[in-house]
């Protein structure tokens, strides 16, 4: 069979590696004649899985030992709320930077329990999109957290290094987690939904500093309330379980990728081929600033867009999946997050390349 390379946004692909292990032990895992998926999350077969995933994901992104790791329900939109809910309370108030359109989501949450400072929003110049520089930022004196995403999947940007604040940097790096090195110790709070570079869909993490544990709002739901997940070692109900064990499949198949710095330079060469692709064509264009962006979600708009449906029809028969762009932006995007291999990508311009000359 041709190889498929799936660009999905989220869920996205998954290491072939990790699937192939899943299928293997579907039924019965290491031997124990069932599935881990029918394992109680009590069982120590399953605290093992569990604990192990942690273990390797502290290691894979040198995570402090005053943070604490939560395996969570409710993917990224969860932490929407979950991060108000535990921190506006320190002041009531909040300032959030608008990266592209998952801040704005995050925003409509956190208005609900208490003052949200929009500090800057994108802007567009000459017809490229940008991040509004630090100096534009309206900051506010007494904010609980400073929230962005630094990675937004939708537009296709990226924040290259984590913005200078006084007071605690909040991250939504649901679509660039493990994609490169960053240095934990500069945040208060990261989340990630898992359904890109992590596992399934459902399960998110946060890394939280201890000391941003425990300031919950009376109304707080129980399995959204970080020291009570912390308290129960994220099991105070019952955890998507499969979810968590696939996810420590992927740290185990990461460390043997070399870790987040090999997969790093994998990722750089990914995302040059493409832009440097797109760049010397004249037939495709990508409208983020050059130096906004995205590593993951290459976005990029065909000449002439009664050509879209075309594009999309001939790269699927060639087994290039999901390149349609998110219907807010248009055009394409390609998403090329770590299971992506090398190939992929040149595939694509491959295909791109045949599809402007129309020699497909
Ligand atoms: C950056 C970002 N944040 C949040 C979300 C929402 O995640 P979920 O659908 O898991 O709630 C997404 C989804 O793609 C995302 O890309």
């Amino acid at each position: 069979m041709k190889p498929v390379y799936n660009f999905c946004a989220g869920p996205a692909m998954l290491p072939v590696a990790v699937m192939k292990k899943a299928q293997q032990e579907f039924v019965n895992w290491q031997n124990h004649g069932m599935s881990i998926m029918e394992f109680s999350h009590r069982d120590k077969h399953f605290v093992d899985v569990a604990k192990t995933a942690e273990k390797n994901l502290r290691l894979l992104m040198n995570i402090p030992d005053n943070y604490k790791v939560l395996f969570c329900h409710g993917g990224g939109r969860g932490q929407f709320s979950a991060v108000p809910l535990n921190l506006i309370g320190l002041t009531g108030k909040a300032d959030y930077l608008i990266t592209g359109s998952w801040s704005d989501s995050a925003i409509s949450e956190a208005q609900k329990y208490g003052e949200v400072n929009v500090v800057a929003r994108s802007y567009k110049k000459n017809g490229l999109t940008g991040i509004a520089p630090r100096d534009s930022w309206n900051l506010s004196d007494d904010a609980s957290y400073f929230h962005y995403c630094p990675n937004e999947t939708v537009d296709g940007i990226e924040m290259p290094n984590e913005p200078q604040v006084s007071v605690p940097l909040v991250a939504d790096l649901s679509s660039n987690i493990l994609s490169k090195v960053i240095d934990v110790s500069k945040y208060g709070l990261i989340y990630a939904g898992a359904q890109k570079n992590i596992g399934p869909s459902g399960l998110s993490i946060v890394i939280v500093r201890d000391d941003l544990i425990g300031h919950a709002l009376d109304v707080t739901p129980s399995i959204f309330d970080y020291q009570k997940m912390s308290d129960h070692d994220s099991m105070y109900n019952t955890p998507p379980t499969f979810a968590w064990y696939l996810a420590g499949e992927v740290f185990k198949w990461l460390l043997d990728q070399g870790g987040v710095a090999a997969i790093e330079a994998k990722n750089k060469i990914k995302s040059d081929l493409l832009y440097n692709f797109i760049d010397n064509s004249d037939y495709y264009a990508n409208k983020v600033e050059p130096q906004y962006r995205s590593r993951m979600n290459v976005t990029f708009q065909l000449q002439d867009e009664v050509a879209n449906s075309d594009f999309l029809a001939q790269a699927e028969a060639q087994g290039l999946m999901a390149l349609k762009g998110h219907r807010s932006v248009g055009g394409m995007r390609a998403s090329i997050y770590n299971a992506m291999p090398v190939e992929g990508v040149q595939s694509l311009i491959d295909f791109m390349a045949k599809f402007a000359a129309r020699a497909v």
